[in-house]
């Protein structure tokens, strides 16, 4: 029985060590050319490789990452389960990007940066955080950790999701009615969706005119759902005053793109959050112990969903 990582060496050999210990009789290679491809029941990966097929008796396919939407769900063979990264490395770095970036809009940085960059020295009128309302894209695993590492600073908090949710201390939306109302009260908004056909496209121009005059975005879902040139209309406007931007469409953007040099912009590469591999090999492993006890693995992807 074999599992194979498909992705970087570096990480490869912590996962190896970890399989050594935890998981023995599971043969842990990262050698696609010499193995044997009857006996991989697991495959780790980023993108799925163009000769999937070759492994037929493949049980798992995991994915490197949180999202899935790098992979063409309806290629995979139906018997195969595809499961997502869920690793508290992921959630860590995420709380802490959004942590930084809420503060970073709440405290005009990008307008701070502009000013200085021109010689200015002059303060911006400043809101409390208890009068700048959050209002969270996504209440999953990311969108719930985010919310739960803002509470200490006194925002009012908002979510919005698919279906219905409770979280304490967090005003819960869902649906189509439930997202205008957490968009007219959303001063910074914060995108944690999964890319789906549902949400491709989904930060554009009708919903950036929801969101009140002067309100900020933060966007580390995916590239895809966010509608460039709508952006920069609506920072150009003054209708939205900054934004931070963690992901793109494409990655990297061509040099001549205007999130590039644009003032009210703050663009990082997609690193938001990157899985880390001590803690991601364990919550693989008990996912393997966990299929293996007939058990569904943490991060199973619902195909119909598509996340
Ligand atoms: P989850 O699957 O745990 O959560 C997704 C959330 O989005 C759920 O609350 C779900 O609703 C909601 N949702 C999905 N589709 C819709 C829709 N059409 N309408 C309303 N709500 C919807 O995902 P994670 O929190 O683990 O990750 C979210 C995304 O973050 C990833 O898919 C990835 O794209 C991105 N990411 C980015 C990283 C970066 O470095 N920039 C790093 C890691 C992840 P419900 O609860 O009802 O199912
Ligand atoms: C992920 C990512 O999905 O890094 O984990 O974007």
């Amino acid at each position: 029985m074999t599992f194979l990582f498909n992705s970087d060496a570096r990480r490869g050999a912590i996962f190896a060590d970890a399989f050594a210990k935890e998981l023995p009789d599971v043969l842990f290679t990262m050698d696609a050319a010499t193995v044997d491809p009857d006996a991989v029941r697991y495959l780790m990966t980023w993108t799925a490789p163009e000769d999937l097929a070759r492994y037929r008796n493949l049980e798992i396919l995991f994915s490197i990452g949180a999202g899935v939407d790098q992979f063409r769900l309806d290629s995979v063979p139906e018997q195969v389960k595809i499961v997502r990264t869920i690793e508290e490395g992921i959630v860590r770095m995420m709380q802490e990007y959004v942590a930084l970036a809420v503060l970073a809009l709440h405290r005009s940085l990008p307008a701070y940066l502009a000013q200085q960059r021109a010689g200015e020295w002059r303060d911006v009128p400043q809101l409390q955080a208890g009068s700048r309302r959050i209002g969270v894209l996504g209440l999953g695993q990311l969108g719930q950790a985010v919310l739960d590492r803002l509470k200490p600073f006194g925002f009012p908090l908002a979510g919005w999701s698919r279906s219905p949710r409770q979280i304490e201390g967090v005003t819960c939306h869902h649906g189509e009615l439930g997202l205008e109302e957490m968009l007219a009260a959303s001063d910074i908004l914060v995108c944690l969706l999964p890319l789906t056909e549902e949400t491709r496209g989904f930060l554009d121009a009708r919903l950036f005119a929801k969101l009140p005059k002067g309100a900020a975005l933060v966007h580390t879902g995916r590239g895809p759902q966010l509608d460039h040139k709508a952006l920069v209309a609506a920072l150009d406007s003054g209708h939205l005053s900054a934004a931070m931007i963690d992901v793109t469409d494409p990655e990297p953007l061509p040099a001549c793109h205007p999130f590039w040099r644009h003032p009210k912009i703050v663009l990082t590469p997609h690193v938001a959050s990157v899985t880390q591999p001590v803690t991601a090999a364990l919550a693989v492993i008990e996912n393997i112990r966990r299929h293996r006890d007939g058990l569904d693995p943490i991060g199973l992807v619902d195909r119909s969903r598509g996340y």
